[in-house]
């Protein structure tokens, strides 16, 4: 069962959440595809591509941003499992992973636009979210809001893959722990299907 794993934190292999991500997907086994959004930033969207999903009759011309929204969709069609690790940047998603979402979520390709709602297009998947944040954000301990979450759930959904588990990587600056506790720490709430 071949995963996806994409991440988008510029600390890229020091980055807590990706270790884990690799640990994760090392102990699930097959092949694993990684699309490195902080390694290879992707380039902003161009005029052609913004006319091609916004008029009825997409342009004819060869439109490279368009090519690139292909590639970055297959690599999603050629994967069974999904991880994402990703940072939160100002109680969102970083800015090259929303870059990546308006790559993926096409219209009339990965989700139909219906009277009933947007429709995901690509297979159901399990998909597990890694955040990393610096400060915390949830219920108890939580100091600020957290927008990512509800924003790549209704990303994922529209896309086609519902339920996504998501684990936190909290307080990361000034660390209350070590690395490895607090990969424990995360671990040990992952469900079965995960680790
Ligand atoms: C531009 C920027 C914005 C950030 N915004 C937040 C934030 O809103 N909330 C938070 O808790 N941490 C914030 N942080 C801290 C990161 O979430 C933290 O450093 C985390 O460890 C990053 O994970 P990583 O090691 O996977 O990159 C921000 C960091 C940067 C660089």
């Amino acid at each position: 069962m071949p995963t996806l794993l994409v991440t988008a934190s510029p600390h890229r292999d020091e980055a807590l959440g990706n270790r884990l991500a690799r640990q994760i997907a090392a102990r699930k086994g097959g092949d694993l595809l990684v699309r490195d959004l902080a390694a290879e930033p992707l380039p902003p969207l161009t005029v052609d591509y913004a006319r091609a999903l916004t008029l009825r009759d997409p342009l004819p011309r060869s439109n490279a941003t368009l090519e690139l929204s292909e590639r970055l969709i297959e690599e999603l069609e050629s994967t069974d499992r999904l991880i994402i690790a990703t940072p939160m940047h100002n109680f969102g998603m970083p800015a090259a992973l929303k870059l990546w979402v308006d790559y993926v979520l096409r219209i009339h390709r990965t989700f139909a636009p219906t009277p009933q709602g947007k429709v995901g297009l690509l297979a159901a998947r399990p998909t597990l979210v890694i955040v990393s944040s610096g400060g915390f954000h949830r219920a108890g301990e939580s100091k600020q809001p957290n927008f990512l979450t509800p924003h790549l759930e209704a990303v994922l959904s529209t896309l086609g893959i519902r339920a996504p588990e998501f684990v936190y990587l909290e307080g990361l600056v000034g660390r209350r722990a070590t690395p490895e506790a607090m990969i424990a720490e995360a671990v040990a709430v992952l469900g079965d299907a995960w680790y």
